[in-house]
């Protein structure tokens, strides 16, 4: 390895996705003095990235990027280019569940970051810092070593990971004031290189530097424990609603212990995202594959348990709506995994749309992000069967029985019920008593965020159902 300052002038990221694109937005608009490329295969993506409608919604992008965009910061689909160009390569391209052959539906499929390693090690000349963005599997870093140290042009490198803790709809404020900031390697000149592009604006006691290996499990780690506590007042929502407890109260009550705390006990129709399920499930595989089949259970359930959570939404639904929901129009008011997003990724409304249409329910969809292509797209995989076909039935269920309203009142008028799925702000200031009488009676409303919790429907006249009371 060569003995040289790595000061970082130069950066490329290779994935132009949820992660990357605000990322490098945060490093090029913090650090005026480095050259920020982003690269990706999707020449489309990359065009929407130089465009006014940013691939990615996110609260706060589009002023960062309109900043540094033709600065600092440009989108590219010339990868090669880029990589020779870079002092520091970033891999943030996405490593979706396995679906296919040994550990599928549990490990992570990593044939995208092999092929990165691969190009960086055909094209690269000279010395690099190769930095894992992407949520990978512990010991992943040891693959990409191997990869890379079989360059053809006597290139070097070093390895980090860095593993990115933000999460969507806040992207920015994570990525402005992190709680911190982790650098696992090997090398300190490395670690310290990355250091000092964080140093430009997070203080350095956040800045946490580890070996490879606990950064790679730490993220997994996190998200096994966020989640793990969504499940778990998922849980005690189950045994609320068969008694007379409140979960919300519950959680409040526990949340106020310090060794507990308030966050991340919201109890929801089930937690999705590119992550969660993700992680744990390699995590799992990793427990198994290590011959540890106890710890891979105890995680796996905490999976389990967000799948019983969505299915018992609608069970409770049609058992509500006197055992049928069969040619009933249902208005689905939003589809993104979370508020303040335009990402569907496990989305509980794409499980709890499917139940509903095996059920033979008719939907009117409303989402203020997500496009009508793009739930339609979610709706049609989730009906796939393994070999990549949709049955004319299921095709025939989508067609005839999904549509798409503009606000929630479209969405909702002549309705048997409403079922909240995203916690969007903009639901609280829907015109309640117009919907109310656009609506079929008894007027249901099955609030799967407890977002319309306060706003007194019962008194307006609908039937009322949230999570956990
Ligand atoms: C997560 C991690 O928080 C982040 O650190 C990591 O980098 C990526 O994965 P993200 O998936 O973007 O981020 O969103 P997050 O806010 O964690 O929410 C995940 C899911 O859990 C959402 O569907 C959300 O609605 C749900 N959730 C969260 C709850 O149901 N209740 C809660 O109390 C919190
Ligand atoms: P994440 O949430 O992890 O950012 P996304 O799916 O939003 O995931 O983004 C990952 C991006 O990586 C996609 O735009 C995809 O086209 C890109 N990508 C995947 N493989 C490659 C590759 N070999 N070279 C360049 N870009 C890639």
């Amino acid at each position: 390895m060569p003995d040289q300052t790595l000061a970082v002038s130069k950066i490329c990221c290779i994935g132009a996705g949820y992660v990357g694109g605000p990322t490098m937005a945060m490093i090029a608009h913090k650090c005026p003095h480095i050259d920020v490329k982003v690269v990706d295969i999707n020449a489309d993506r990359i065009a929407q990235w130089n465009s006014d409608q940013l691939p990615v919604y996110e609260p706060g992008l589009d002023d960062i990027v309109q900043q540094c965009r033709g600065k600092n910061l440009s989108f590219t689909t010339a990868i090669d280019d880029s990589i020779r160009a870079a002092d520091m390569v970033f891999i943030s391209v996405n490593t979706p569940t396995k679906m296919f052959g040994v550990g599928a539906g549990r490990a992570a499929n990593l044939e995208f970051v092999e092929k990165c390693a691969r190009r960086i090690a055909e094209v690269s000349e000279g010395h690099k810092i190769v930095v894992e963005k992407s949520t990978l599997p512990v010991r992943t870093a040891e693959a990409v070593k191997r990869i890379l140290a079989n360059s053809d042009n006597a290139a070097t490198f070093d390895v980090l990971s860095n593993p990115e803790f933000l999460a969507e709809g806040t992207a920015i404020e994570d990525l402005l004031a992190p709680d911190r900031v982790l650098i696992g390697g090997e090398r300190a000149e490395a670690i310290e290189a990355l250091v000092s592009v964080y140093a430009n604006w997070v203080s350095r006691d956040r800045l946490l530097t580890t070996n490879l290996w606990s950064s790679e499990l730490s993220k997994l780690t996190a998200n096994a424990f966020l989640a793990q506590r969504v499940s778990s007042i998922n849980a005690i929502s189950a045994l609320c609603e068969a008694t007379e407890a409140d979960v919300d109260e519950v959680a409040s009550a526990i949340g106020t212990d310090s060794r507990i705390g308030p966050k991340f006990l919201k109890a929801s129709v089930g937690f999705g995202g590119s992550c969660f399920q993700k992680d744990i499930l390699n995590l799992v595989y990793l427990c198994e594959y290590f011959g540890l089949p106890q710890v891979a259970e105890y995680w796996e359930q905490v999976v389990k348990m967000n799948d019983y959570q969505k299915q018992r939404f609608v069970t409770r639904m049609v058992r509500t709506m006197f055992n049928t929901v069969s040619d009933k129009k249902i208005g689905i008011w939003g589809f993104a995994f979370k508020k303040d997003t335009n990402d569907t990724r496990e989305s509980a409304a794409i499980y709890v749309c499917r139940d509903l249409l095996l059920e033979k329910a008719r939907l009117c969809i409303y989402d203020p992000q997500v496009s009508r292509e793009h739930i339609l797209r979610d709706l049609r995989s989730i009906f796939t069967e393994g070999d990549g076909v949709i049955s004319d039935a299921k095709q025939k269920l989508i067609d005839e029985h999904v549509s798409f309203a503009s606000s929630c009142e479209e969405a909702s008028a002549d309705a048997h019920a409403i079922a909240v799925l995203t916690e969007w702000d903009e639901f609280a200031d829907a015109d309640f008593d117009a919907i109310f009488d656009s609506m079929k009676k008894p007027a249901f409303v099955f609030d799967g965020r407890n977002k319309l919790k306060a706003m007194d429907l019962q008194g307006k006249g609908f039937e009322y159902h949230g999570i956990g009371f």
